[in-house]
């Protein structure tokens, strides 16, 4: 109709089970398509559920088992929503000998009662030069402190 400002209409939003469906189906011809699909669930979730797991074995004609098996052998695949900020704290050489254990123990005692923040180990950013190195909630830090975790911790609202 001219002149009519109305939006036009928009399609309901997918389930998160015809999503994960898709995203398995638009990987199927992959070589080893699995690890691709698994991926593509933890990027735009940011997680793997337990009801993702048969739709995606139901794709690739796997068992459930078979897909299961895959995504608890890696670390990187949540199986648990992810908290609303994530400390990762460098566990890898050069980092332990600046003294990232003991940065990492504290962390961890200081947000140990705090479901909002994970604290998570890493090993190795690329970083080394400027150990102990970090993330906070993905931004890259070297010469990592529980006072600058604590700085920014303090302007999160919990
Ligand atoms: S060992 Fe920590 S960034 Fe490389």
């Amino acid at each position: 109709m001219p002149g009519s400002s109305a939006a036009p209409p928009t399609a309901p939003p997918a389930s998160r089970a015809d999503r994960v469906r898709a995203l398995a189906t638009d990987r199927l011809t992959l070589r080893g398509p699995l690890l691709p699909i698994l991926h593509a669930v933890m990027d735009e979730f940011g997680w793997i559920a337990e009801e993702d797991l048969p739709i995606i074995a139901d794709v690739l004609n796997l068992s459930r088992a078979d897909v299961h098996g895959v995504v608890t052998f890696y670390h990187d695949f949540r199986r648990t929503p992810p908290p609303a900020h994530r400390v990762q704290i460098c566990r890898g050489e050069a980092c332990q000998a600046v003294g990232a254990q003991g940065l990492y123990e504290a962390a961890t005692d200081r947000f140990a009662d705090d479901t909002t923040i994970e604290v998570a180990e890493v090993f190795c950013l690329g970083n080394c030069a400027l150990g102990p190195s970090g993330t906070i909630d993905g931004h890259l830090l070297g010469r990592l402190t529980l006072d600058r975790i604590d700085a920014a911790a303090a302007g999160w609202s919990r």
